[in-house]
């Protein structure tokens, strides 16, 4: 475990490192827009979803810098995702990230801008050339990013969230696989366009990043409804205190437990084919289980 807590430390500067040399800076009026889109986009976030596209390329020996900026482009989707969603006009969160949100750090319209801006700042850096040499990667890259960002993707499950949509268990499912499925699949979809996998590996992988992602949301549903907002970083209770269903509303905590003590067996299972190069991969199954933040 502590070797996979350095990956993903390590992951995480990696990534932080290479968007702060990405984004842009302004002097000018812009410059109120850029600061909130390194604000954004630089914080302290778990980068999870970096450490996953970084091990993914490992495992089939990529050029790591070319996926390091797929991440960088995945993370600045990811961290306009999270500012539109604290946004007074949906989830109205003052706390992200164990700081103010960006609409309270600076201001609403700054906070829709900087969203706004760090999506196109996410193609910019997917589609350079630096990204890879060769275009129909780069137009891959950009495409799996926008099926993933888009309506039917993370975009399309904020949809059903925020209309509430959701009475039963398939329906809290099908709006997860949308609302943050989508972004955590992605990781992995990525590096995959770069190493041109096989059907087989990809189709393991593409299982494995499902059954992630649900565990990923279970966790962050029952840190919403038992976790303490100053360790989660954000705050907590907002989902019941909102009416919405989610895994744990719906399952209750100890049935909802149970429910990823069997993910997580299968979870790993779709990394046999990958034996011991799935190491770490393999570990974060724990890792993101037994998150507290
Ligand atoms: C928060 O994502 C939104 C959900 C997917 C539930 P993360 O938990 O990955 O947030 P950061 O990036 O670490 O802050
Ligand atoms: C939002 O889900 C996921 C996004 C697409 C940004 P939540 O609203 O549950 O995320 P948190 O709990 O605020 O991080
Ligand atoms: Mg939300
Ligand atoms: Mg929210
Ligand atoms: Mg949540």
């Amino acid at each position: 475990m502590m070797d996979l807590t350095r990956r993903v430390a390590e992951a995480a500067d990696l990534v932080t490192v290479a968007l702060d040399e990405l984004l842009p800076r302004a002097d000018g009026p812009e410059a109120r827009l850029t600061e909130a889109m390194r604000y954004a986009a630089l914080g302290p976030g778990k980068r999870l979803r970096t450490f996953f596209a970084l091990e993914t390329g490992r495992m089939f020996d990529l050029d790591e810098g070319y996926v390091l900026r797929a991440a960088c482009g995945l993370e600045c989707v990811h961290a306009y995702s999270l500012i539109h969603d604290d946004l007074p006009c949906m989830d109205d969160d003052d706390i992200r990230r164990g700081r103010p949100t960006v609409h309270r750090a600076y201001d609403e319209m700054t906070a829709v801008l900087a969203g706004d801006a760090l999506q196109a700042a996410a193609f910019e850096i997917v589609t350079h050339p630096d990204t890879h040499p060769d275009g129909n990667v780069r137009a891959e890259l950009a495409h799996r990013l926008a099926l993933a960002a888009g309506a039917r993707g993370m975009v399309g499950g904020q949809m059903i969230d925020m209309l509430g949509i959701r009475e039963d268990l398939g329906g809290v499912a099908r709006m997860q696989r949308l609302k943050t499925g989508a972004l955590i699949a992605c990781a992995f979809e990525l590096p995959l366009v770069i190493a041109r996998a096989q059907d087989a590996e990809r189709s393991a992988l593409m299982a494995f990043a499902h059954d992630i992602g649900l565990a990923y949301q279970i966790v962050d549903d029952l840190l919403d409804a038992e976790g303490e907002a100053e360790a989660v970083g954000k705050a907590v209770g907002k989902d019941a205190a909102a009416g919405k269903t989610n895994f744990v509303t719906l399952l209750g905590a100890d049935a909802a437990r149970e429910r990823l003590g069997l993910l997580k067996t299968q979870t790993k299972s779709h990394l046999d084919p990958f034996g011991a190069q799935a190491e770490f991969l393999r570990a974060s199954v724990d890792f993101v289980l037994e998150r507290r933040q």
